[in-house]
Protein backbone atom coordinates (compact mmCIF):
# COMPACT_ATOMS: atom_id res chain seq x y z
CA UNK A 1 0.00 0.00 0.00
CA UNK A 2 1.40 3.46 -0.63
CA UNK A 3 1.13 6.11 1.72
CA UNK A 4 4.44 8.61 2.50
CA UNK A 5 5.17 8.97 6.22
CA UNK A 6 4.79 12.02 8.10
CA UNK A 7 6.93 10.10 11.31
CA UNK A 8 10.29 8.39 10.65
CA UNK A 9 11.89 6.70 14.22
CA UNK A 10 15.29 6.28 13.64
CA UNK A 11 17.05 3.61 16.09
CA UNK A 12 20.34 4.32 16.86
CA UNK A 13 20.43 7.92 16.40
CA UNK A 14 23.57 8.75 18.47
CA UNK A 15 25.74 5.76 16.17
CA UNK A 16 28.43 6.57 13.54
CA UNK A 17 26.03 5.92 10.57
CA UNK A 18 23.54 8.59 11.95
CA UNK A 19 25.98 11.20 12.36
CA UNK A 20 27.53 10.22 9.37
CA UNK A 21 25.23 9.70 6.42
CA UNK A 22 21.57 9.74 8.17
CA UNK A 23 21.34 12.86 10.08
CA UNK A 24 23.40 14.74 7.01
CA UNK A 25 21.12 13.32 4.38
CA UNK A 26 17.44 13.88 5.92
CA UNK A 27 18.65 17.72 6.40
CA UNK A 28 19.90 17.98 2.72
CA UNK A 29 16.85 16.37 1.83
CA UNK A 30 14.82 18.93 3.98
CA UNK A 31 16.85 21.98 2.65
CA UNK A 32 15.76 21.20 -0.75
CA UNK A 33 11.84 20.65 0.15
CA UNK A 34 11.38 17.23 -0.09
CA UNK A 35 10.22 16.37 3.71
CA UNK A 36 6.89 16.12 3.93
CA UNK A 37 6.00 19.60 5.66
CA UNK A 38 4.86 17.68 8.92
CA UNK A 39 7.35 15.00 9.01
CA UNK A 40 8.38 14.40 12.86
CA UNK A 41 11.70 12.64 13.00
CA UNK A 42 11.96 10.77 16.68
CA UNK A 43 15.63 9.61 16.96
CA UNK A 44 16.24 6.60 19.85
CA UNK A 45 19.46 5.08 22.09
CA UNK A 46 20.61 4.31 24.81
CA UNK A 47 22.07 7.23 26.03
CA UNK A 48 20.25 9.27 28.44
CA UNK A 49 19.76 12.63 26.29
CA UNK A 50 16.76 15.40 26.42
CA UNK A 51 15.20 16.72 22.77
CA UNK A 52 17.24 19.76 23.28
CA UNK A 53 20.65 18.04 23.87
CA UNK A 54 19.58 15.42 20.73
CA UNK A 55 19.41 18.50 18.92
CA UNK A 56 22.62 20.21 19.99
CA UNK A 57 23.83 16.59 19.49
CA UNK A 58 22.88 16.54 15.67
CA UNK A 59 24.00 20.14 15.16
CA UNK A 60 27.60 18.97 15.74
CA UNK A 61 27.45 15.89 13.51
CA UNK A 62 25.75 18.36 10.90
CA UNK A 63 28.71 20.74 11.12
CA UNK A 64 30.69 18.26 10.88
CA UNK A 65 29.05 16.27 7.80
CA UNK A 66 27.51 18.38 5.84
CA UNK A 67 28.94 20.51 3.65
CA UNK A 68 28.54 24.04 3.88
CA UNK A 69 26.87 24.84 1.08
CA UNK A 70 23.73 22.38 1.65
CA UNK A 71 23.22 23.14 5.30
CA UNK A 72 20.67 25.64 4.78
CA UNK A 73 17.73 25.56 6.67
CA UNK A 74 19.50 23.80 9.08
CA UNK A 75 17.67 25.55 12.39
CA UNK A 76 14.11 24.60 10.78
CA UNK A 77 15.45 20.56 10.39
CA UNK A 78 16.79 20.52 14.11
CA UNK A 79 12.79 21.58 15.37
CA UNK A 80 11.78 18.41 13.46
CA UNK A 81 13.97 16.34 16.10
CA UNK A 82 12.84 14.78 19.34
CA UNK A 83 14.81 12.18 21.37
CA UNK A 84 13.63 9.61 23.77
CA UNK A 85 16.05 7.27 25.72
CA UNK A 86 15.59 3.80 24.91
CA UNK A 87 17.04 0.66 26.42
CA UNK A 88 15.90 -1.82 23.36
CA UNK A 89 15.78 -5.00 25.32
CA UNK A 90 13.16 -3.63 28.06
CA UNK A 91 9.36 -2.83 27.43
CA UNK A 92 8.69 0.15 29.48
CA UNK A 93 10.91 3.04 27.03
CA UNK A 94 8.27 1.83 23.95
CA UNK A 95 5.22 3.41 25.63
CA UNK A 96 7.76 6.19 25.84
CA UNK A 97 8.46 6.37 22.36
CA UNK A 98 4.71 5.48 20.89
CA UNK A 99 3.79 8.52 22.98
CA UNK A 100 6.15 10.82 21.31
CA UNK A 101 5.55 9.44 17.52
CA UNK A 102 1.47 10.27 18.38
CA UNK A 103 -0.64 9.37 15.89
CA UNK A 104 0.83 8.93 12.45
CA UNK A 105 -1.88 9.85 9.99
CA UNK A 106 0.10 9.90 7.07
CA UNK A 107 1.77 6.35 8.35
CA UNK A 108 4.90 5.63 10.48
CA UNK A 109 8.58 4.44 8.86
CA UNK A 110 10.86 3.06 11.14
CA UNK A 111 14.59 2.82 10.48
CA UNK A 112 16.38 0.76 12.60
CA UNK A 113 20.67 0.74 12.74
CA UNK A 114 21.40 -0.79 15.69
CA UNK A 115 23.54 -4.40 16.20
CA UNK A 116 21.39 -7.12 14.65
CA UNK A 117 21.29 -8.96 18.29
CA UNK A 118 18.95 -5.76 19.42
CA UNK A 119 16.46 -6.54 16.33
CA UNK A 120 13.78 -9.19 17.62
CA UNK A 121 13.53 -7.38 20.89
CA UNK A 122 12.88 -4.22 19.02
CA UNK A 123 9.95 -6.02 16.73
CA UNK A 124 8.78 -6.66 20.80
CA UNK A 125 9.03 -3.72 21.71
CA UNK A 126 7.55 -1.90 18.59
CA UNK A 127 4.61 -4.27 18.97
CA UNK A 128 3.88 -4.40 22.23
CA UNK A 129 3.83 0.01 22.07
CA UNK A 130 1.31 -0.88 19.02
CA UNK A 131 3.80 0.62 16.57
CA UNK A 132 3.35 -1.70 14.20
CA UNK A 133 -0.44 -1.01 13.22
CA UNK A 134 -1.56 0.63 10.50
CA UNK A 135 0.47 2.20 7.79
CA UNK A 136 4.40 1.23 9.46
CA UNK A 137 7.03 0.22 7.40
CA UNK A 138 10.74 -0.89 8.36
CA UNK A 139 14.01 -0.60 7.62
CA UNK A 140 16.69 -2.39 8.16
CA UNK A 141 20.64 -1.50 8.01
CA UNK A 142 23.24 -4.14 7.74
CA UNK A 143 24.39 -6.63 9.15
CA UNK A 144 21.65 -8.72 8.67
CA UNK A 145 23.06 -11.81 10.53
CA UNK A 146 26.17 -13.50 9.99
CA UNK A 147 25.03 -16.38 7.88
CA UNK A 148 21.99 -18.29 6.58
CA UNK A 149 20.84 -19.50 9.74
CA UNK A 150 21.08 -16.25 11.84
CA UNK A 151 20.20 -13.60 8.67
CA UNK A 152 16.80 -16.27 8.50
CA UNK A 153 16.24 -15.72 12.41
CA UNK A 154 16.33 -12.31 11.87
CA UNK A 155 14.11 -12.07 8.97
CA UNK A 156 11.48 -14.19 10.75
CA UNK A 157 10.99 -11.61 13.57
CA UNK A 158 10.85 -9.23 11.62
CA UNK A 159 8.33 -10.91 9.55
CA UNK A 160 6.33 -11.94 12.14
CA UNK A 161 5.58 -7.78 12.68
CA UNK A 162 5.48 -6.94 8.87
CA UNK A 163 4.35 -7.97 5.29
CA UNK A 164 7.46 -8.04 2.75
CA UNK A 165 5.94 -4.96 1.16
CA UNK A 166 7.27 -3.27 4.49
CA UNK A 167 10.24 -4.35 5.03
CA UNK A 168 13.31 -2.23 3.61
CA UNK A 169 16.64 -4.17 3.62
CA UNK A 170 19.29 -1.57 2.88
CA UNK A 171 22.29 -2.03 1.27
CA UNK A 172 23.56 1.40 0.55
CA UNK A 173 25.49 0.64 -2.48
CA UNK A 174 21.99 0.75 -4.36
CA UNK A 175 21.41 3.90 -3.85
CA UNK A 176 24.55 4.95 -5.37
CA UNK A 177 23.78 6.80 -8.58
CA UNK A 178 26.24 4.95 -10.84
CA UNK A 179 25.34 1.95 -9.73
CA UNK A 180 22.03 3.08 -11.09
CA UNK A 181 23.18 4.30 -13.79
CA UNK A 182 24.24 0.90 -14.50
CA UNK A 183 20.95 -0.21 -15.42
CA UNK A 184 20.27 3.05 -17.37
CA UNK A 185 23.40 1.50 -19.28
CA UNK A 186 21.76 -1.40 -19.38
CA UNK A 187 18.17 -0.86 -20.55
CA UNK A 188 17.98 2.64 -21.65
CA UNK A 189 20.54 1.55 -24.66
CA UNK A 190 20.25 -0.67 -27.53
CA UNK A 191 23.74 -1.01 -28.04
CA UNK A 192 24.80 -3.15 -25.37
CA UNK A 193 22.36 -5.71 -24.89
CA UNK A 194 23.10 -7.90 -28.22
CA UNK A 195 26.68 -8.24 -27.12
CA UNK A 196 26.02 -8.38 -23.07
CA UNK A 197 26.59 -12.22 -22.96
CA UNK A 198 29.11 -14.91 -23.40
CA UNK A 199 29.69 -14.49 -27.10
CA UNK A 200 30.67 -11.21 -27.00
CA UNK A 201 31.96 -10.82 -23.52
CA UNK A 202 35.16 -12.77 -22.56
CA UNK A 203 35.20 -11.62 -18.96
CA UNK A 204 33.80 -9.32 -16.16
CA UNK A 205 35.76 -7.64 -12.88
CA UNK A 206 34.42 -6.42 -9.81
CA UNK A 207 36.42 -4.44 -7.57
CA UNK A 208 35.83 -2.43 -4.74
CA UNK A 209 39.19 -1.43 -3.24
CA UNK A 210 39.94 0.71 0.13
CA UNK A 211 42.42 2.80 1.81
CA UNK A 212 41.16 2.58 4.88
CA UNK A 213 41.82 0.07 8.16
CA UNK A 214 39.67 -0.84 10.59
CA UNK A 215 38.63 2.33 11.91
CA UNK A 216 36.65 2.33 14.85
CA UNK A 217 34.68 -0.70 14.03
CA UNK A 218 37.29 -3.14 15.98
CA UNK A 219 34.88 -5.74 17.08
CA UNK A 220 32.40 -5.51 13.98
CA UNK A 221 34.79 -5.89 11.69
CA UNK A 222 37.00 -8.78 13.20
CA UNK A 223 34.09 -10.89 13.49
CA UNK A 224 33.02 -9.97 9.63
CA UNK A 225 35.64 -10.13 7.40
CA UNK A 226 36.03 -8.17 4.02
CA UNK A 227 33.95 -11.53 2.77
CA UNK A 228 30.61 -11.14 4.93
CA UNK A 229 30.93 -7.17 4.93
CA UNK A 230 31.36 -6.45 1.39
CA UNK A 231 30.82 -9.46 -0.85
CA UNK A 232 27.67 -10.86 0.57
CA UNK A 233 26.46 -7.72 0.34
CA UNK A 234 27.37 -4.90 -2.28
CA UNK A 235 29.74 -6.60 -4.70
CA UNK A 236 27.10 -9.23 -5.14
CA UNK A 237 24.29 -6.93 -5.49
CA UNK A 238 26.61 -5.16 -8.36
CA UNK A 239 27.18 -8.71 -10.02
CA UNK A 240 23.60 -9.28 -10.12
CA UNK A 241 22.70 -6.03 -11.83
CA UNK A 242 25.59 -6.77 -14.35
CA UNK A 243 24.57 -10.25 -14.94
CA UNK A 244 20.97 -10.00 -14.81
CA UNK A 245 18.05 -10.40 -17.40
CA UNK A 246 16.29 -7.44 -18.66
CA UNK A 247 13.21 -6.98 -16.19
CA UNK A 248 9.79 -5.62 -17.99
CA UNK A 249 9.63 -2.65 -15.93
CA UNK A 250 11.82 -0.48 -13.35
CA UNK A 251 9.58 -1.75 -10.65
CA UNK A 252 10.63 -3.73 -6.99
CA UNK A 253 8.67 -6.67 -8.20
CA UNK A 254 10.39 -7.00 -11.30
CA UNK A 255 14.20 -5.76 -11.09
CA UNK A 256 14.30 -8.07 -7.90
CA UNK A 257 12.87 -10.73 -9.82
CA UNK A 258 15.84 -10.74 -12.05
CA UNK A 259 18.54 -10.10 -9.95
CA UNK A 260 17.28 -12.95 -7.80
CA UNK A 261 17.78 -15.56 -10.74
CA UNK A 262 21.56 -14.62 -11.24
CA UNK A 263 22.10 -14.99 -7.22
CA UNK A 264 20.95 -18.37 -7.50
CA UNK A 265 22.87 -19.16 -10.56
CA UNK A 266 25.70 -18.65 -8.66
CA UNK A 267 28.03 -21.88 -8.83
CA UNK A 268 29.80 -22.54 -5.81
CA UNK A 269 33.49 -21.73 -5.88
CA UNK A 270 36.09 -23.88 -5.84
CA UNK A 271 39.25 -24.14 -3.43
CA UNK A 272 41.34 -22.51 -6.20
CA UNK A 273 39.34 -19.74 -7.58
CA UNK A 274 39.38 -17.47 -3.96
CA UNK A 275 42.28 -15.79 -2.00
CA UNK A 276 42.15 -14.18 1.19
CA UNK A 277 44.71 -11.75 2.25
CA UNK A 278 44.92 -9.39 5.83
CA UNK A 279 47.36 -6.34 5.23
CA UNK A 280 50.42 -5.79 7.08
CA UNK A 281 52.04 -2.34 8.20
CA UNK A 282 52.82 -0.48 4.75
CA UNK A 283 52.87 2.87 3.55
CA UNK A 284 49.58 4.15 1.89
CA UNK A 285 49.98 7.86 0.01
CA UNK A 286 53.35 7.74 1.34
CA UNK A 287 51.81 7.72 5.00
CA UNK A 288 53.49 4.48 6.91
CA UNK A 289 50.41 2.61 8.49
CA UNK A 290 50.16 -0.07 10.66
CA UNK A 291 49.34 -4.28 10.06
CA UNK A 292 45.75 -4.94 10.84
CA UNK A 293 46.93 -7.26 13.83
CA UNK A 294 48.67 -4.33 15.70
CA UNK A 295 45.51 -2.28 14.80
CA UNK A 296 43.49 -4.65 16.59
CA UNK A 297 45.98 -5.55 19.34
CA UNK A 298 46.03 -9.04 19.05
CA UNK A 299 46.25 -12.10 16.36
CA UNK A 300 43.54 -12.66 14.07
CA UNK A 301 42.52 -15.28 11.02
CA UNK A 302 40.09 -12.45 9.78
CA UNK A 303 40.54 -11.80 6.34
CA UNK A 304 40.76 -7.79 5.01
CA UNK A 305 41.16 -8.97 1.99
CA UNK A 306 39.21 -11.53 -1.09
CA UNK A 307 39.66 -12.16 -4.09
CA UNK A 308 37.17 -14.94 -5.88
CA UNK A 309 36.74 -15.98 -9.52
CA UNK A 310 32.90 -16.53 -9.77
CA UNK A 311 30.85 -18.06 -12.66
CA UNK A 312 26.79 -17.47 -13.32
CA UNK A 313 25.88 -20.66 -14.52
CA UNK A 314 22.78 -19.94 -17.04
CA UNK A 315 23.08 -19.66 -20.74
CA UNK A 316 23.47 -16.35 -20.99
CA UNK A 317 26.99 -16.37 -18.84
CA UNK A 318 28.32 -19.74 -19.19
CA UNK A 319 32.03 -19.77 -19.16
CA UNK A 320 32.41 -15.68 -18.38
CA UNK A 321 34.25 -15.48 -15.25
CA UNK A 322 33.01 -12.77 -13.10
CA UNK A 323 36.39 -11.77 -10.92
CA UNK A 324 35.46 -9.87 -7.48
CA UNK A 325 37.94 -8.51 -5.47
CA UNK A 326 37.66 -6.37 -2.44
CA UNK A 327 40.16 -4.94 0.28
CA UNK A 328 41.19 -2.79 3.10
CA UNK A 329 44.05 -0.59 2.64
CA UNK A 330 44.95 -1.44 -0.91
CA UNK A 331 46.56 1.62 -2.71
CA UNK A 332 43.48 3.14 -3.88
CA UNK A 333 39.82 3.62 -2.92
CA UNK A 334 38.08 3.15 -5.88
CA UNK A 335 35.25 0.86 -6.88
CA UNK A 336 34.51 -0.03 -10.48
CA UNK A 337 33.33 -2.86 -13.06
CA UNK A 338 35.26 -3.50 -15.85
CA UNK A 339 33.20 -5.36 -18.89
CA UNK A 340 35.88 -6.74 -20.86
CA UNK A 341 34.82 -7.88 -24.54
CA UNK A 342 36.02 -10.25 -26.51
CA UNK A 343 39.02 -10.50 -29.53
CA UNK A 344 37.39 -9.56 -33.21
CA UNK A 345 36.65 -12.48 -34.77
CA UNK A 346 38.97 -11.64 -37.74
CA UNK A 347 41.62 -8.70 -38.72
CA UNK A 348 41.53 -7.23 -41.60
CA UNK A 349 44.62 -4.95 -40.27
CA UNK A 350 47.20 -7.69 -39.63
CA UNK A 351 48.74 -8.04 -43.33
CA UNK A 352 49.50 -4.16 -42.79
CA UNK A 353 51.51 -5.22 -39.08
CA UNK A 354 48.80 -3.67 -37.31
CA UNK A 355 47.14 -5.23 -33.90
CA UNK A 356 44.01 -4.16 -32.13
CA UNK A 357 43.17 -5.26 -28.56
CA UNK A 358 39.77 -6.00 -27.41
CA UNK A 359 37.15 -3.37 -26.25
CA UNK A 360 36.74 -2.37 -22.67
CA UNK A 361 33.58 -0.54 -20.77
CA UNK A 362 34.77 0.68 -17.43
CA UNK A 363 32.03 1.63 -15.02
CA UNK A 364 33.65 3.48 -12.41
CA UNK A 365 31.23 3.98 -9.28
CA UNK A 366 33.84 5.74 -7.05
CA UNK A 367 35.51 8.29 -6.62
CA UNK A 368 34.61 9.50 -9.98
CA UNK A 369 31.52 8.24 -11.60
CA UNK A 370 32.10 8.04 -15.06
CA UNK A 371 31.50 5.49 -18.06
CA UNK A 372 34.82 4.46 -20.21
CA UNK A 373 34.59 2.73 -23.12
CA UNK A 374 37.99 1.95 -25.09
CA UNK A 375 37.59 1.75 -29.07
CA UNK A 376 40.34 0.85 -31.69
CA UNK A 377 41.18 4.18 -33.55
CA UNK A 378 43.28 4.50 -36.42
CA UNK A 379 46.83 6.55 -35.31
CA UNK A 380 47.23 9.82 -38.07
CA UNK A 381 49.57 9.65 -40.13
CA UNK A 382 50.42 8.83 -43.55
CA UNK A 383 51.17 4.93 -42.38
CA UNK A 384 54.26 4.79 -44.88
CA UNK A 385 55.99 2.99 -42.00
CA UNK A 386 53.22 0.38 -41.27
CA UNK A 387 49.47 1.16 -40.47
CA UNK A 388 49.40 1.82 -36.62
CA UNK A 389 46.23 1.31 -34.44
CA UNK A 390 45.73 2.25 -30.63
CA UNK A 391 43.08 2.40 -28.11
CA UNK A 392 41.04 5.21 -27.14
CA UNK A 393 38.49 5.90 -24.63
CA UNK A 394 34.90 7.60 -24.83
CA UNK A 395 34.41 9.13 -21.61
CA UNK A 396 31.64 10.33 -20.26
CA UNK A 397 32.29 12.08 -16.64
CA UNK A 398 29.38 12.17 -15.07
CA UNK A 399 29.82 15.07 -13.43
CA UNK A 400 30.55 17.17 -16.52
CA UNK A 401 27.55 15.11 -18.34
CA UNK A 402 24.96 16.50 -15.27
CA UNK A 403 26.78 19.79 -14.23
CA UNK A 404 24.65 21.83 -12.39
CA UNK A 405 22.42 18.67 -11.09
CA UNK A 406 23.22 17.65 -7.42
CA UNK A 407 24.98 14.79 -6.51
CA UNK A 408 22.98 13.20 -3.52
CA UNK A 409 25.04 10.75 -1.12
CA UNK A 410 23.05 7.33 -1.60
CA UNK A 411 21.12 7.47 2.22
CA UNK A 412 19.71 10.79 0.74
CA UNK A 413 17.92 8.37 -2.16
CA UNK A 414 17.30 5.76 0.36
CA UNK A 415 15.54 7.53 3.25
CA UNK A 416 13.24 9.28 0.84
CA UNK A 417 12.45 6.17 -0.40
CA UNK A 418 11.94 4.38 2.55
CA UNK A 419 9.48 7.32 3.61
CA UNK A 420 7.84 7.24 0.11
CA UNK A 421 7.59 3.69 0.27
CA UNK A 422 9.47 2.56 -3.50
CA UNK A 423 11.30 -1.04 -2.36
CA UNK A 424 13.08 -1.15 -6.11
CA UNK A 425 16.25 -0.06 -4.32
CA UNK A 426 16.05 -2.30 -1.36
CA UNK A 427 16.64 -6.28 -1.11
CA UNK A 428 13.92 -8.33 -1.25
CA UNK A 429 14.37 -11.74 1.33
CA UNK A 430 14.93 -14.32 -1.27
CA UNK A 431 18.10 -12.29 -2.53
CA UNK A 432 19.50 -11.76 1.30
CA UNK A 433 19.10 -15.58 1.56
CA UNK A 434 20.55 -16.58 -2.03
CA UNK A 435 23.91 -14.58 -1.01
CA UNK A 436 23.92 -15.65 2.06
CA UNK A 437 23.84 -19.59 1.01
CA UNK A 438 26.64 -19.14 -1.65
CA UNK A 439 28.85 -17.06 0.79
CA UNK A 440 28.26 -19.35 3.43
CA UNK A 441 29.52 -22.58 1.17
CA UNK A 442 32.95 -20.42 0.52
CA UNK A 443 33.14 -20.06 4.52
CA UNK A 444 32.95 -23.46 4.94
CA UNK A 445 35.14 -24.39 2.13
CA UNK A 446 38.08 -22.12 3.86
CA UNK A 447 37.18 -24.27 6.60
CA UNK A 448 37.39 -27.44 5.68
CA UNK A 449 40.85 -26.51 3.66
CA UNK A 450 41.98 -24.70 6.64
CA UNK A 451 43.03 -21.80 4.53
CA UNK A 452 44.18 -18.66 6.41
CA UNK A 453 44.44 -15.09 4.71
CA UNK A 454 47.53 -14.70 3.15
CA UNK A 455 49.73 -11.93 4.32
CA UNK A 456 50.25 -8.25 1.90
CA UNK A 457 51.60 -4.74 2.74
CA UNK A 458 49.32 -2.06 3.14
CA UNK A 459 49.46 0.15 0.34
CA UNK A 460 49.65 -2.68 -2.24
CA UNK A 461 46.62 -4.61 -4.14
CA UNK A 462 46.63 -8.04 -1.81
CA UNK A 463 48.50 -11.13 -1.84
CA UNK A 464 50.63 -12.10 -5.09
CA UNK A 465 47.86 -14.87 -5.18
CA UNK A 466 45.24 -12.41 -6.24
CA UNK A 467 47.10 -11.50 -9.53
CA UNK A 468 48.02 -14.90 -10.26
CA UNK A 469 44.32 -16.16 -9.60
CA UNK A 470 43.60 -13.73 -12.72
CA UNK A 471 46.74 -14.18 -14.56
CA UNK A 472 46.46 -17.62 -14.82
CA UNK A 473 43.81 -16.85 -17.06
CA UNK A 474 45.60 -15.08 -19.08
CA UNK A 475 43.51 -11.85 -17.38
CA UNK A 476 45.18 -9.11 -15.83
CA UNK A 477 42.88 -6.92 -12.92
CA UNK A 478 42.62 -3.06 -14.56
CA UNK A 479 44.82 -1.31 -12.25
CA UNK A 480 47.77 -3.85 -13.53
C1 LIG B 1 30.12 -0.81 4.52
C2 LIG B 1 31.20 -1.68 5.13
O1 LIG B 1 28.97 -1.56 4.24
O2 LIG B 1 30.61 -0.25 3.31
C3 LIG B 1 32.48 -0.90 5.35
O3 LIG B 1 30.73 -2.19 6.36
C4 LIG B 1 32.91 -0.21 4.09
O4 LIG B 1 33.52 -1.73 5.84
C5 LIG B 1 31.74 0.57 3.47
O5 LIG B 1 33.98 0.67 4.41
C6 LIG B 1 32.13 1.11 2.12
O6 LIG B 1 31.12 1.97 1.67
P1 LIG B 1 31.46 3.12 0.62
O7 LIG B 1 30.13 3.72 0.31
O8 LIG B 1 32.42 4.05 1.29
O9 LIG B 1 32.10 2.43 -0.54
Amino acid sequence: MSFTADRLVLFGATGDLAQRMLLPSLCALDADGLLHADLKIVGTARSELSTEEYRDFAREALEKFLPDNRRGGMADFLNRLHYVPLDATTLEGYDRLAQEVGAYEGGLAIFLSTAPSLFEATIGGLKHAGLTEGNVRIGLEKPLGTDLGSSCEINDAVARAFPEDRIFRIDHYLGKETVQNLLALRFANLLFEPVWNSKYIDHVQITVAETVGLESRVAYYDDSGALRDMVQNHMLQLLALVAMEPPTSFDSTAVRDEKVKVLRALRSVAKDETVTGQYRAGAINGAAVPGYDEELGKDSDTETFVAIKAHVDNWRWKGVPFYLRTGKRLPERVTEIVVQFRCIPHSIFEGRGATTQPNRLVIGIQPEENIQLTMMAKVPGLDREGLRLRPVPLDIAMPDAFSGTVRRIAYERLLLDLIEGDQTLFVRRDEVEAQWEWIDAIRELWHQAEIKPRTYSAGTWGPSAAIALAERDGVSWHDE
